[in-house]
């Protein structure tokens, strides 16, 4: 083929592989590492003559899984390049393969090798036999880590391997080194790719391994440890297949908004969001409300397909759907006179999501029935036969509240893990829109080219110029006293017009109400929500109302230890939505803010005792760049344990998946696990014994969650 090309073609391809070679040793011939110069929003740093562009993954036109149909990604894993199709997980930092013995029927008998089933295998997304590899180092059996407060437990064989994305003929970047997660139980009937950039600590003996994405954020395949995603849809006119995009996001896949959210401190819950409104529409009624408690924040996981929600929302779904629950499987299976009856129905559920501690400014996410319309099969949650069902499930405690992969059919995600937030867009369904990768590069390399933001708050030393002038500022703080009264009159009255506005929408609506289609969500739809906020409440810049702030954020901080909050977004105030978390009064009646309310809440469940928090420094003008944040109060509260002198803010930590199990040497010595649903899989129950030692390594573990 090569004479065919002629000289100059040669020479480039020649250029290429050579320019490969010296990128990516060995195998990934075919993958050209490419660099950008151009990088729109963002003032590359003095030296820098280029980043990596950012790296779209190739989705496969497969829709997989036994809890809904899923768009995969393919991935090449180790050196006989064992090609398996498999999820995102936003949760998990690593990447989880299915192990062949996933697949053999009776897996207490491994020399049984005709018991493979390759139907299995199929539905699987492919097995990974792991003797197939020459470069595989095993590490041993550890628990998956995640998702485990769900119920979904199980244990891996892990070790590393290289791990390539994309398939042959369509390579992307390849990692030579990384960890793998070998798993069977059906909890996780698919395999993923970790988009989380915490590191794992396998063992306290062994130091902590990089995560994926830090591997490739090192090698320098990517531009910055960063993610857009979105699930994609089955049920569009049009299949719209998912999209994943490391290292920077797909632009024409959203409907722009300027919303920003922060992450939350605990690494294992840091996408949450909270919901200001969640309604839905039928065909016979509008803006019925479903959101039956207002204290509701919900993490943001790829790896779980449904929507986990209090029980109160739960029951509100059922009371409005007529949906019915299933105790077996804790699912609500849709049967065919329910699923006409929705149909009928054609309910649209609209997500209003914010973030109150930042801003006040929110983002609707407004969800078809079909996209609830999801088929579960045999063996997922114990069911014989194939099911309709409503994704929808019962979430008992707050830190099991989640809007899972549904929810990322109709919402792009879009996460910056380096700089600390992300932010969520509508999809734009706009039919054969070019992709358009926008970069998001890290801060090693450049600095956002917005304006450079207002420091929060006042430094010391303006403080005392202002205590100087002290009638001056009397006057600043009787006019700040005033206004923030304006302020919240002003508010109930613009509430009050808007609930009028609506209702008067509404009552206009229900007037022709021949219109069949509930979703009023046209494939250009304008920016929902995200301006409200911001009209509403005209940005002051009152001093005085910066100090109420800055006392704000001090008080997060001295909850966190650190400045979290200060993360960028400080153009817009903090505003409290009245009557919105009920919880947050705390002993002394100081007022909390959602954030502390959440960090609290964190601790409570987490069995870590909140008070006796340290002071952190009240004044930190720049929050310290952390891949996992951690704050001092965390490392003391453990201290029993740990030595404070030897954690530093840098210190790579929190090993979450994958931790504490003893390393054996084949499956049948597994250290068991019972998950809590009682819910187990055949391959599982023949890992399982009854109780074990290791299952109190449970709980005592979670309170160290914040331990290195
Ligand atoms: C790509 O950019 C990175 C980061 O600036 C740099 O280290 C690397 O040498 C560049 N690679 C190429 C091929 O220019
Ligand atoms: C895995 O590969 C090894 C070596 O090729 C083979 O002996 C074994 O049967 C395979 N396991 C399965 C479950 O296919
Ligand atoms: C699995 O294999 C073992 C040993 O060959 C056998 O004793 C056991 O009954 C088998 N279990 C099942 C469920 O077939
Ligand atoms: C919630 O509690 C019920 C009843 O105790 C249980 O069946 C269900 O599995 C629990 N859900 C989760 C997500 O833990
Ligand atoms: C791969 O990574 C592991 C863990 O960091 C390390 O122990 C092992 O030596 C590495 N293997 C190679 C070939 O670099
Ligand atoms: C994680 O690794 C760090 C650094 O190697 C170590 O100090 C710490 O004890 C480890 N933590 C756990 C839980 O294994
Ligand atoms: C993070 O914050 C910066 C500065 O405010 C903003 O420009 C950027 O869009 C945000 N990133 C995400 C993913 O929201
Ligand atoms: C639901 O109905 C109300 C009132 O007609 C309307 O304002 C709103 O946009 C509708 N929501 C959706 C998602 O169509």
């Amino acid at each position: 083929m090569l004479p065919a090309r002629g000289r100059r073609g040669f020479l480039t391809t020649t250029y290429a592989l050579f320019a490969a070679a010296l990128v990516l040793p060995s195998r990934a011939a075919d993958y050209v590492q490419k660099n950008i110069t151009n990088t729109p929003g963002f003032r590359l740093l003095p030296g820098v003559a280029s980043v990596p562009a950012p790296v779209a993954v190739a989705p496969d036109q497969d829709w997989m899984g036994i809890d809904g149909a899923w768009n995969t990604f393919s991935l090449l894993v180790g050196d006989a390049h064992a090609n398996v199709r498999v999820l995102a997980s936003t949760a998990s930092q690593q990447i989880w393969v299915i192990s062949c013995l996933a697949c053999v029927a009776n897996v207490t008998d491994p020399g049984s090798q005709h018991a493979f089933s390759p139907e299995c295998a199929d539905s699987r997304g492919h097995t990974y036999n792991t003797s197939d590899s020459d470069t595989w180092l095993q590490n041993g059996y550890y628990q998956l880590w995640i998702e485990k407060n769900l119920g979904l437990v199980g244990n891996g064989l892990y070790g590393f391997d290289s791990v390539g994305l994309g398939q042959e003929g369509e390579k992307g970047p390849y990692v030579q080194n990384t960890t793998i997660g070998t798993v069977i139980t059906a909890n996780f009937w698919l395999g993923h790719i970790g988009l989380h950039p915490k590191p794992t600590n396998f063992s306290a003996f062994q130091d902590p391994i990089p995560s994926y994405m830090t591997n490739l954020f090192e090698q320098k395949s990517i531009p910055s440890l960063s993610f857009g995603y979105t699930a994609g849809a089955q049920y569009h006119d049009q299949t719209v297949l998912g999209s994943l995009t490391l290292g920077g996001y797909d632009a024409s896949r959203i409907i722009r908004n300027d919303l920003t959210f922060v992450l939350a401190p605990d690494n294992e819950r840091d996408l949450v969001v909270g919901v200001a409104g969640l309604t839905a529409n039928t065909t016979t009624a509008q803006n019925i409300n479903l959101l039956k408690r207002n204290d509701v924040t919900m993490y943001i996981d790829s790896t779980i397909a449904e929507l986990y929600l209090p029980i109160e929302i739960c029951a509100a779904f059922e009371n409005t759907f007529g949906l019915k629950y299933d105790k077996d499987t804790d699912l609500y299976l849709v049967d065919d006179a329910l699923h006409q009856s929705l149909l009928t129905q054609n309910p649209c559920v609209t997500f209003t999501l914010g973030q109150k501690y930042s801003t006040d400014a929110t983002v609707q996410i407004t969800l078809p029935y079909a996209a609830f319309d999801l088929e579960a099969s045999p063996p997922y949650r114990g069911l014989q036969e194939k099911s309709r069902y409503f994704p929808i499930r019962r979430g008992n405690a707050s830190n099991e509240w989640i809007l899972g992969r549904t929810f990322l059919q109709e919402a792009y995600l879009t996460v910056d893990w380096e700089r600390q937030n992300f932010s969520l867009s509508a999809i734009d369904w706009t039919f054969g829109k070019p992709i358009e990768l926008l970069p998001i590069i890290s801060p090693q390399y450049a600095l956002s080219s917005y304006t450079p933001r207002k420091k929060r708050g006042l430094s010391s030393t303006a403080i005392i110029g202002i205590a100087v002038g002290g009638g001056f500022l009397f006057a600043l703080l009787m006019s700040a006293v005033a206004w923030w009264f304006w302020h919240r009159r002003h508010h109930r009255k613009l509430e009050a017009m808007k609930a009028q506005y609506e209702a008067d929408v509404a009552a206009a609506a229900a007037s022709k109400k021949d219109k069949p289609d509930t979703c009023d969500v046209p494939p250009m739809s304008p920016i929902r929500g995200s301006r409200e906020g911001r009209t509403v409440f005209p940005k002051a810049e009152l001093p005085a109302d910066s100090a109420v702030h800055h006392e704000m954020s001090s008080g997060a901080k001295e909850k966190d230890g650190m400045a979290v909050v200060e993360v960028e977004n400080t153009e817009r105030q903090i505003y409290e939505m009245p009557g919105d978390m009920p919880e947050r009064q705390e002993a002394g009646g100081r007022q909390l803010s959602e954030k502390e309310t959440m960090v609290v809440r964190e601790r409570l469940y987490n069995g870590v005792d909140p008070t006796g928090t340290p002071n952190g420094s009240p004044i930190v003008q720049e929050p310290p760049r952390r891949l996992v944040p951690i704050s001092p109060s965390e490392v003391s509260m453990v201290s029993g344990r740990l030595a404070t002198s030897n954690v530093s803010p840098i210190t790579p930590r929190t090993p979450r998946n994958g931790a504490f199990l003893e390393a054996t040497d084949t499956f049948f010595q597994l250290p068991p696990y019972r998950p809590r649903d009682g819910r187990r899989t055949e391959a599982e129950e023949d890992f399982l014994s009854p109780v074990s030692p290791m299952e109190s390594t449970d709980t005592s573990r979670r309170r160290f969650s914040y331990e290195s």
